[in-house]
């Protein structure tokens, strides 16, 4: 198979495009053909070496979607010829190839109306987004949250939902608010593209989703009406510690299972959540799209399509 890997971390001309083994399922897995797998922020830290040495060749990628090619033993509820997506298990890439071999038990089966390039786009943001809005803030209706990043992969996918806004039983339709110094340059207007004190401008809100880190996840806290939690998914594995004890500060799981992406699949179905605006990519040109996704000034996802 063809596949796009590394063999030393570095910077993104060490991401080369050639020839590897096919892999074959094993007891519990299906080997998948990749139609479209996804860039996020975690590729180029993993590229680097930020999450620790691994074994060359290796391929990077941590969602995809395509159509199940072979059945290992012991697999009953996936065939041959099924269009599926997915995340890799936490601690497995290998997505930025034609093929995969992965854990049954985490692919999802795709709506026939979500292209695979719509579908690699919501998987591991998906995931990261309810993990963090549903599960672990469970943010309720009329609830106001800040979502920093919010023209980015992961934040961007619940501050595109058109219906956000609206009263409903979704947590996911809270009052989202994203102060227009935390918007993407192209999302601001003319006359506000100076850079702002997010603190200055917003107040009072029941919940932060940060996805930025650093010194915009540590003022994230003023924000917060007492009794307020946040969720952070770029900081370590430990959220970082509020100065003030009357908040709580949470660092969601994203657990890799089938149920949540069927969930983020029929959110996007129902029109609840809208997929992210795409730029597609070869995997030829994978070190072009690492060279964007790691300036983290972009708007919505990058996506290789692989066939
Ligand atoms: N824990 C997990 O399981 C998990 C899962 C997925 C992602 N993550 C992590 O979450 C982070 C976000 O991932 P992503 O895929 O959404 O990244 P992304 O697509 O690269 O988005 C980054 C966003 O951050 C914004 N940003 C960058 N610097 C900023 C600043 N100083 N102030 C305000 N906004 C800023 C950018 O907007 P502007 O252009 O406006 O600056 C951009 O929209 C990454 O660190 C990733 O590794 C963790």
């Amino acid at each position: 198979m063809k596949a796009a890997f590394i063999n030393r971390h570095g910077e993104p001309e060490v991401l080369q495009y050639g020839d590897l083994p096919d892999p074959v399922a094993g007891p519990g897995q299906v080997v998948v053909d990749i139609f479209a797998a996804s860039v996020n922020a975690a590729d180029w830290k993993s590229r680097s070496g930020d999450y620790g040495q691994v074994k060359f060749p290796y391929v990077l990628g941590r969602d995809f979607s395509g159509v199940v090619t072979a059945v290992g033993p012991g697999v009953d509820d996936l065939r041959i010829g099924d269009e599926v997506f997915a995340v890799c298990e936490a601690g497995q890439e290998g997505a930025y190839a034609e093929k995969i071999a992965i854990k049954a038990a985490i692919v999802a089966k795709k709506p026939t109306s979500l292209s695979h390039i719509e579908a690699t786009a919501v998987a591991l943001t998906g995931l990261t987004a309810l993990s963090a809005i549903e599960d672990t803030l469970k943010l309720k209706p009329g609830e106001t949250i800040l979502i920093q990043g919010g023209a980015g992969g992961v934040a961007g996918l619940p501050f595109n939902s058109p219906s956000i806004s609206a009263p409903a039983r979704s947590p996911l339709r809270a009052r989202p608010i994203t102060p227009t110094c935390a918007v993407s340059a192209p999302m601001r207007s003319s006359t506000t593209t100076n850079a702002c004190d997010f603190t200055k401008v917003v107040s009072n809100c029941d919940a932060v989703f940060d996805t930025v880190d650093g010194d915009v996840a540590q003022r994230s806290f003023a924000v917060l009406k007492p009794g307020g939690r946040a969720a952070f998914i770029a900081s370590n594995a430990q959220a970082p510690q509020p100065a003030r004890g009357d908040v709580t500060s949470l660092r969601p799981p994203v657990g890799r299972a089938r149920a949540p992406l069927e969930r983020i699949a029929q959110l996007v179905l129902q029109g609840a959540v809208r997929p992210p605006e795409i730029k597609l990519y070869r995997l030829s040109q994978a070190a072009e799209a690492h060279r964007v996704s790691e300036s983290r000034h972009f708007r919505g996802k990058l996506v290789f399509q692989v066939r």
